[in-house]
């Protein structure tokens, strides 16, 4: 045999990312998993620590406004791009009586704060929240207090936010300063309810039955209402978690929209790989509820769709556990700047039911932004949330991917490459988002595409650093962030050859011609 026909043959059969490097990565943006929804890039804030007082609101400070409202805080918000925001908890939730936090500021009650310690001086409430949202542009999301509250609570909770009515907690609602109804369209049917640490933690029987007579209540005062009912609050091997989402949604099935999940990791070993190895994970956490959905309503005619909304996720190990004091502050470094990837990543592989996720939480409490009483920084963390939410209404990709592999324990083998893709139809941009978890390889990939003729000049957004646990603090916030270039790549049979560079997060953005 000649040898050129010996190399075609070769050509042949080895597989493609033997051929041109060690990953590979195809492109097909006819192949969509489903949109990715603006809502993935929503956010938290509880009352907790520094969150609310000396986060978001800080009455009588020079960098507030003349409502109390942190403007430097505003402001970073606004580059974060959160699109919608989750409060007043969390464990508070379960403890909170919401009508303390309304009327004339000097003569609301102070209490005493169970679910984290402290005194709640209630000086911020539903109208200081309801209007932060309105300046900011986000969407609020109430939780409601399915814990020590009752049905009755939540019913007039919604009747004091929506209702235009001439009722008791609508007119009390005018009374307070504000004549339209804000129109809260999403609630949370209480928090983390599985957690035996939650004041008013139930079975989850017991739960289904509270928040099925609440999603009643609530919706005769506003049909138009999105519920969220209270999933499992982490997936801890030996926690009943299929048990306790299977219940919540074969009762719940009819009348939620959405199922929450939680999930918070840590890099407690000191090990990159493993720790980044975490999407794996998720990814299982998803498809297993995502299957539970499809149980829970099969049998059903054309059943209202019901969504996952990842409404707490994070890194959150530091300044955890009972010796570790309540204030949540956890200083981010590159690697948990890396972990933003992996978790979007996730997120956009299941934009098909993952339609809502909420970073927790906003400022101080394991936040992307930091503030002390004269300014505050930005945690490594901020960069990549602030850079994935420019893919917000991008449709999903269903990529194909093969890399190069390593094991964590006993599980599956797991790609060193995490990929996730979007596309933006409008102005025909691919985004390649991809977290190179190797500690030591840079991993060379093939890229090519199916659908339209790449064109060869990539806008490159890339975050890596010498040093995995690089931080920042105040007047020192430059060093770990993102680098930005135009690079030019020779494309041959509509692909291209890319090396991502060991531990590091790399978007690219590439434009592709019909
Ligand atoms: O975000 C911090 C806490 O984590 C929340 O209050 C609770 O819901 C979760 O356990």
């Amino acid at each position: 045999m000649k040898l050129t026909t010996r190399l075609t043959l070769a050509l042949l059969v080895l597989p493609a990312a033997a051929l041109y490097g060690q990953a590979r990565i195809k492109i097909d943006t006819d192949r969509v998993v489903g949109q990715v929804h603006p809502h993935l890039f929503g956010n938290f804030a509880e009352h907790l620590g520094r969150c609310i007082y000396g986060g978001i609101y800080e009455e009588g400070s020079p960098l507030a406004d003349k409502d109390g409202y942190r403007k430097d805080v505003m402001e970073a918000t606004r580059g974060l791009g959160v699109s919608l925001l989750r409060w007043p908890g969390g464990n508070f939730a379960s403890g909170y009586n919401w009508k303390d936090g309304i009327g004339p500021r000097d003569q609301r009650p102070a209490r005493a704060e169970h679910a984290w310690g402290g005194i709640e001086t209630n000086r911020f409430g539903t109208d200081e929240f309801l209007t932060y949202c309105e300046r900011l542009g986000v969407e609020p999301y109430v939780c409601i207090n399915a814990g020590l509250g009752t049905v009755e609570d939540a019913r007039n909770w919604v009747e004091y936010t929506n209702d235009s009515r001439n009722t008791y907690w609508a007119n009390a609602r005018r009374k307070n300063g504000r004549e339209k109804p804000y129109g809260v369209k999403y609630w949370g049917l209480g928090n983390e309810i599985d957690g035996p640490w939650q004041l008013g933690h139930k079975n989850a029987e017991d739960y289904s039955k509270f928040a099925l007579e609440a999603a009643k209540a609530m919706r005769r005062v506003d049909p138009s209402i999105k519920l969220i009912a209270s999933g499992s609050s982490n997936f801890r091997p030996g926690a009943d978690w299929i048990g306790w989402n299977r219940k919540v949604l074969d009762s719940l099935k009819t009348e939620v929209d959405y199922i929450s999940l939680h999930t918070y990791i840590g890099n407690q070993e000191n090990k990159l790989e493993s720790f980044l190895g975490f999407t794996q994970r998720v990814d299982h956490y998803i498809d297993v509820v995502d299957g539970l959905i499809k149980a829970a309503q099969s049998g059903q005619d054309s059943p209202n769709p019901i969504y996952i909304a990842y409404d707490e996720w994070n890194v959150w190990y530091r300044k955890r556990g009972p010796d570790k004091g309540n204030t949540l502050e956890e200083i981010y470094n590159f690697e948990d700047a890396l972990a933003m990837g992996g978790f979007f990543n996730s997120f956009f592989r299941h934009a098909h039911v993952v339609k809502m996720a909420n970073l927790a939480q906003l400022v101080n409490v394991i936040a992307p932004v930091f503030t002390n009483k004269s300014g505050m920084f930005l945690q490594p963390i901020y960069f990549p949330i602030a850079e994935y939410s420019k893919q917000g209404s991008n449709m999903a990709l269903d990529l194909l991917v093969s890399s190069p592999t390593y094991k964590i324990g006993n599980r599956a083998p797991i790609g060193y490459l995490d990929v996730s893709g979007t596309y933006n139809s409008k102005d025909r941009t691919v985004y390649l988002n991809v977290l190179n978890r190797s500690e030591s390889q840079d991993i060379a990939s093939r890229i090519d595409n199916v659908v339209g003729q790449m064109e060869g000049q990539l806008e490159v957004w890339e975050m890596n650093h010498p040093d995995l646990k690089a931080t920042h603090t105040f007047g020192d916030d430059r060093k770990v962030r993102p680098a930005t270039r135009t690079q030019s790549v020779s494309i041959a049979n509509n692909g291209f050859s890319y090396t991502f560079p060991k531990h590091s997060l790399t978007i690219l953005r590439l434009k592709v011609r019909s």
